[in-house]
């Protein structure tokens, strides 16, 4: 059974546990990278607003192959208690049929449970078969033990 985790990150914490997960069950790993600038207190307000409004947004081109795969991880921090804008857009753009999904969010306090909601009936409506799901409260936490944690839970 072959695992691909797809993940959008802005300051690193997403990445980092996708990286963890990536290494501990020997998957593949694609960063999905927003083109419009997030960075700073401008970044984050525009980026709050992009996702209360479901504000779509232009992201770096990848080729991603799922044929190879049969489970496709999915992570991304919880943005106003939405999904990332380039998740959403990766989402528009991929064919999850008959995959096994496990889905995870991120985040500092509030809104895991919206944003797992959305981000699930989004992969459904794709066709895509959600096995897992799980969040991950970042701040302040060490988040490599931690995401070694999840892998043990996951299973190997
Ligand atoms: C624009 C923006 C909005 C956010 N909204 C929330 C939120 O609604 N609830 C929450 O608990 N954390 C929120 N956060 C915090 C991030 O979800 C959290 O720090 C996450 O782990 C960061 O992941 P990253 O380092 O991969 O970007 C927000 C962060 C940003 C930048």
């Amino acid at each position: 059974m072959k695992s691909i985790i797809i993940y959008y990150s802005r300051t690193g914490r997403t990445k980092l546990i996708a990286q963890t997960l990536a290494k501990e069950k020997n998957m593949n790993i694609v960063e999905i990278k927003d083109k419009t600038n997030r960075s700073g207190a401008i970044g984050f307000i525009k980026g709050t607003l992009d996702s209360m409004i479901n504000n779509s947004t232009t992201i770096e081109p990848v080729t991603i192959d799922l044929d190879k795969y049969d489970t496709v991880y999915i992570g991304t921090p919880v943005w106003a208690s939405k999904i990332t804008p380039a998740i959403k857009q990766i989402l528009d753009n991929i064919n999850l049929e008959n995959k096994n999904v496990i889905t995870f969010v991120t985040l500092n306090k509030n809104g895991a449970k919206e944003a797992l909601n959305s981000l699930n009936s989004t992969i459904k409506d794709k066709g895509g078969k959600i096995i897992n799901s799980f969040s991950i409260i970042t701040k302040g936490r060490d988040i490599e033990s931690l995401t070694k944690d999840i892998v043990k839970n996951l299973g190997k």
